[in-house]
């Protein structure tokens, strides 16, 4: 090979890879709610949290956010199912205690590579347990979590 084409297939690998670990990173980045508060034993998080303005001021609903709060170690995800429908789920995995993060419409455990669907069950190992999950309440405004 001469040293043109090899420079260039290199730089084209280079590209190509970094191109994929923007993909990935891309993928992984779930939003954290900003808008959350406690209630008696709720967490409330915004219904308007799951809107998302976009740069030419289109809206989109996410299907998944984050809420963090720090009294409880690992953040919950808050998947909407539907319609005023969603799923709490607390993202430490059952195989040995890693952060489980979202991707798109499931969660991955990047520890030892399991996943799970958007209620908490195990979909790969090597969990064999699902996700802890929170009974979850709505109102007009508000999505409560209840905690205990
Ligand atoms: S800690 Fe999650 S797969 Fe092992």
């Amino acid at each position: 090979m001469k040293r043109r084409d090899f420079i260039r297939t290199g730089c084209l690998t280079c590209i190509g890879g970094t191109a994929i670990t923007l993909a990935l990173q891309g993928c992984s980045s779930a939003y954290y709610a900003k808008q959350i508060g406690l209630k008696q034993n709720n967490l409330l998080v915004k219904k308007s949290e799951f809107i998302e303005v976009k740069k030419d001021g289109k809206q989109n609903m996410r299907n998944v956010i984050v809420a963090k709060y720090e009294k409880l170690g690992f953040p919950i995800a808050l998947f909407r199912l539907g319609e005023d429908q969603y799923s709490a789920i607390y993202l430490e995995c059952t195989h040995q205690g890693n952060e489980v993060q979202p991707h798109g419409n499931y969660l991955v455990c990047e520890g030892h590579g399991s996943e799970f669907d958007n209620k908490g069950k195990v979909t790969q190992g090597p969990a064999e347990k699902a996700l802890r999950t929170f009974n979850v309440k709505t109102d007009e405004e508000y999505i409560y979590i209840t905690l205990a």
